[in-house]
């Protein structure tokens, strides 16, 4: 038997919470788990969470909350995803498609025609695979006291029902980043 092989399939659950334990459970306590604390930027929580249990253990996690955002000249809201993590050990498995893909296919019921993520240059090939696709222009966000800053990660977005066209134009999300 492959060392790593287990008896059990993963199970994509929706979470009622998502603690900051749970985090700890799965990328193991931190200051900077997702690696984007040189951005100095302040982030709001997810409202829904998606996790991926593995014999009994939770090895994955997917956010998303609606957010407002200005595009081009039209004001409407978006689904922004975040918090993507996988456990160190189970990375490489397919554990973020399953997470991702749970969170998407819960996103296409709410309304907004499009998700919408920020993630380290290094990642962008990753979320490509995954069929997000990386904004070019600049995006800016909110921040605290009402600061305005341009995003400095990159912006990948994804069409949430068929035929869905992200707008063209400036794109400034109306709230701090997720
Ligand atoms: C980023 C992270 C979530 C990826 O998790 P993962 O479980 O290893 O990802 P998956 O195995 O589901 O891979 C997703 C897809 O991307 C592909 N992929 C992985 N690395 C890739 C790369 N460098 N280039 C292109 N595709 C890549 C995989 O092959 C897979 O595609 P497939 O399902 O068609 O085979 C994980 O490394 C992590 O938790 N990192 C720390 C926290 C973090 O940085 N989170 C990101 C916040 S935006």
């Amino acid at each position: 038997m492959m060392e790593h092989q287990s008896a059990e399939s993963p199970t994509v659950v929706r979470l009622a919470e998502y603690t900051k334990a749970d985090l700890e459970e799965i990328l193991g306590t931190s200051d900077d788990p997702f690696g984007v604390a040189s951005t100095g930027l302040t982030w709001l929580p997810k409202e829904e969470h998606f996790g991926v249990r593995l014999e009994g253990r939770l090895v994955a996690h997917a956010g998303l909350l609606r957010l407002p955002v200005a595009i081009g000249g039209a004001e409407l809201e978006v689904i922004g995803v975040g918090g993507v993590a996988v456990a160190p050990d189970m990375q490489g498995r397919g554990m973020a498609r399953l997470g991702v893909t749970a969170a998407l296919t819960h996103a296409s019921t709410l309304g907004p025609e499009h998700a919408l993520l920020f993630c380290r240059p290094p990642l962008v090939a990753l979320y490509q695979r995954l069929g997000w696709h990386p904004l070019d222009e600049d995006v800016t966000v909110e921040q605290p006291e009402g600061r305005v800053v341009t995003m400095p990660l990159k912006t990948m977005v994804t069409p949430l029902r068929d035929g869905a066209r992200w707008p063209s134009g400036p794109v400034r999300l109306r709230s701090l980043p997720m």
